[in-house]
């Protein structure tokens, strides 16, 4: 029966399909429906649908419910069958299974009114069961094109699992290292950010071409969250974001639209307030900026109970009231929350909110439907055979281990304690929580990637040093959080048996991602106490550090031979570190946070202003400066920083004309680069650029452009940068984005605190 009137529903569809001269676009507060596709087609076939649509119906597409208990949250409406069976739900989350999504597929299709399929989200956030690096460790890998195959990857094995929807990629500008959602970013940088949030978009999408979508390897990505929420007070997750318009444009929201331009298909809105207005309410942000003034064409899904949230955040009076503020903001899908099924019939009928905007949030939504192709075939997603091939295939583990070593940044290495080679003949003390762990591998939001899978770096150092002259002894010494004198014993009389400590410490998987805030961000006491009897048997300690976010590394980096940053890694983890620690891959990471010295410099970043009385750095003691009392303003690593086997050199940067137009013009900017040790490696050329003067204060430092260059001992290259006129554009005292004219000046670097090839020059 439900067969039937599917067929006759679509039947009548085909017909007025047919009959329509030309799309109808719908006006709304939201303004004109213009497709997100630009294809005629596409548009009539929407239009069709809608058009068969009650206004019940309609509310339902904007609806989304999870079907579990998902890790963020309770599942406020459990219960969502009977709206499931009216034809009343748009989108699902949260559906792991492919009989589970198949039957509610099923259901929705063959058992409603219209037949409407659903468009099943999920969090695939770094990797859906082979998992790829924290998207913070994979920033530090400065690798475009790896992270952009990463997401491909991802996009293929979910969407081999019925998944059309990505939550992804976070976009968020993260500053604040307490605040645990960091490890989900790409760090504290907007041109790296944006760079990255391109790549993301491109590989859950598979391209810019909207068709792409279609394809069934690819997924319909989220940026989110629009915006600043990494902005919290405090890094407090959820909390205010108090800032001025000129640093949300020019700081945060960069990345934001970088997703936009790539081509990204929806937005989700951030929970938090942004001065005064929570972003579901925010006309200004979800209408006025996104749409009208970058012309984004998707549709806006908000956060998990988003809307219902407007209540206890003091805008709305009661649910429907915050439905009501969500819609005509421009929020089109409401997360779970069920705020717009229940009252926005009512509230049309009130006149509060516009069929209108009904219909074009409708509109929105049931374009990527026929984009994904699921009007046309709603289980062409669901195939178990599919999945079973494009699950964990060898090429992902191999580009997953590529992604871990190339994520891995050394942050200290005295007197050379890395790598030990296989020809070494030494013995290595293993010791640490993390040593023997795969639990904690895979990091937050690690999609369906089965925890038990991630590969121990024990397992990765054994298999490394089988056959070798190294010797390998273990001893976990401690848990995360506790020791007994007994087992710090025993790492110690391990240590002493060896020629090195190799110590892997850090936090718990879950101390960071949503909800996850540390005010203190040093390793557990317990693990500093077994670190600290390491170091006294004299022996030298390479610390290998995992975490979801920068950690005080202080007194670590005083007491530690070395120092080894390898975040959450995933399933590969214990290979790609092995291939570190073994100098089978010259580490060539560079951090995208700065890492404090302590949690009191937190808010800490490189791209900071420079005050009316800034510190002069060769002697931060005097009175009277924006300084500390009781340590440097500097961070412990700066924004860009990463130690390699070798060393490199840059010199003689150089550029082809001293002047610059505000319009239309550019530099070439020239530097030399050179290996200057013994192997191979890889070094980051960073661009870095400085304004002097201009209408309002802009920072120390910004990067505007980077190059990772893979050199052989000895050898050298000269880079080449182009750094054009509109590359400089900011927005100024008038809130309008262009380049002004000033004093310049740029860097060729290392890192953010490298300030040894420095050129001036002049924009006019
Ligand atoms: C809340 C998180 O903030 C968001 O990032 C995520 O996509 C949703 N929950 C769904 O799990």
């Amino acid at each position: 029966m439900g067969k039937y009137i599917t067929s006759i529903v679509y039947a009548v569809a085909v017909i007025l399909l047919a009959a329509c001269g030309s799309p109808s676009s719908g006006t709304s507060g939201n303004g004109k429906w213009q497709s997100f596709s630009g294809d005629k087609r596409i548009e009539q076939r929407v239009d069709s649908v809608l058009k068969l649509m009650t206004l019940e119906e309609k509310i339902g597409q904007m609806t989304q419910f999870s079907a579990n208990w998902s890790i963020t949250g309770p599942v406020m409406s459990d219960d969502f069958q009977p709206y499931l069976e009216k034809g009343l739900i748009g989108s699902i989350f949260n559906a792991t299974s492919v009989e589970g999504i198949r039957r509610m597929q099923q259901i929705a299709v063959e058992e409603t009114r219209l037949g409407i399929p659903i468009l099943f989200g999920q969090d695939v956030i770094h990797g859906y069961k082979t998992i790829f690096p924290i998207p913070l460790a994979e920033a530090c890998s400065w690798d475009l094109e790896m992270m952009q195959r990463t997401a491909e990857i991802a996009a293929i094995e979910a969407a081999s699992d019925g998944i059309n929807w990505t939550f992804a990629p976070m976009v968020d500008i993260g500053r604040d290292a307490r605040w645990g959602r960091v490890m989900e970013g790409a760090g504290e940088d907007p041109y790296l950010g944006s760079k990255v949030a391109e790549a993301r978009v491109l590989g859950f999408q598979g391209g810019r071409d909207v068709n792409s979508l279609r394809e069934l390897t690819t997924l319909l990505a989220t940026g989110k969250h629009l915006a600043a929420y990494g902005a919290a007070e405090s890094g407090r997750d959820y909390n205010t974001a108090e800032l001025s318009e000129h640093t949300l444009r020019n700081v945060y929201l960069p990345p934001y639209r970088a997703a936009h331009e790539a081509g990204v298909g929806t937005f989700m809105a951030s929970f938090n307030e942004i001065n005064g207005v929570p972003a579901t309410a925010d006309q200004w942000l979800m209408t006025e900026v996104l749409r009208n003034e970058w012309g984004f064409k998707g549709f806006v899904v908000s956060d998990y109970t988003g809307v219902n949230e407007l209540v206890p955040h003091g805008v709305a009076k009661d649910e429907k009231h915050a439905a009501e503020l969500a819609v005509n903001a421009g929020i089109d899908m409401d997360m779970t929350g069920a705020t717009f099924i229940k009252h926005l019939t009512e509230s049309v009928k009130e006149g509060k909110v516009s069929e209108k905007s009904i219909d074009t949030a409708v509109r929105r939504i049931l374009e990527m439907k026929f984009l994904l192709g699921l009007f046309d075939d709603p289980y062409r997603y669901l195939d178990e055979e599919r999945a079973k091939q494009n699950t964990m295939t060898p090429e992902f583990m191999k580009t997953a281990r590529k992604a871990v070593s190339s994520s891995v940044v050394l942050l200290k290495n005295d007197n050379q304690v890395l790598p030990v080679t296989k020809e070494s003949g030494k013995t290595v003390a293993l010791i640490g929580p993390l040593m023997n762990d795969s639990i904690n591998l895979n990091g937050e939001w690690a999609g369906l990637g089965d925890r038990n899978k991630s590969v121990p770096i024990l397992k990765g150092l054994t298999e490394k040093y089988e056959g070798s002259t190294v010797r390998l002894i273990y001893a976990e010494g401690a848990s995360i959080t506790e020791t007994t004198p007994a087992k710090i014993a025993e790492a110690v009389a391990a240590a002493r048996r060896a020629d090195i400590v190799v110590a892997a410490m850090g936090e718990d998987f879950n101390w960071s991602g949503e909800a996850a805030v540390r005010t203190d961000i040093r390793l557990p006491e317990p693990q500093r106490e077994l670190l600290r009897a390491l170091k006294e048997t004299g022996k030298p300690v390479v610390l290998v550090t995992l975490s979801g976010r920068p950690l005080d590394l202080s007194w670590e980096d005083e007491t530690m031979d070395a120092i080894l940053q390898a975040w959450f890694p995933g399933t590969q983890g214990g290979y790609g570190i092995a291939d570190v620690i073994a100098g089978d891959y010259n580490p060539s990471g560079r951090l995208v946070m700065s890492f404090p010295r302590n949690v009191g410099q937190i808010p800490i970043y490189y791209n900071q202003k420079n005050t009316g009385r800034p510190v002069d750095l060769n002697n931060e003691s005097v009175d009277y400066k924006s300084n500390y009392l009781d340590t440097s303003i500097t961070p412990l690593y700066p924004f860009g920083y990463g130690l390699s086997y070798t060393t490199f050199e840059i010199s003689n940067a150089q550029i082809d004309k001293k002047t610059l137009k505000t319009e239309d013009d550019k530099i070439t900017v020239t530097a030399n680069v050179r290996n200057a040790g013994e192997v191979d490696g890889e070094i980051v050329v960073q661009l870095y650029t400085r304004q002097l003067v201009a209408s309002v204060t802009r920072p120390v430092k910004e990067l505007k452009g980077f190059q990772k260059v893979a050199l052989q001992a000895g050898k050298s290259k000269q880079v080449t940068f182009e750094l054009a006129s509109g590359d400089l554009a900011f927005y100024g005292i008038d809130m309008q984005k262009k380049t002004e004219p000033g004093n310049m000046k740029l860097w060729v670097a290392q890192h953010a605190a490298d300030n040894s090839n420095e050129i001036d020059f002049w924009i006019e």
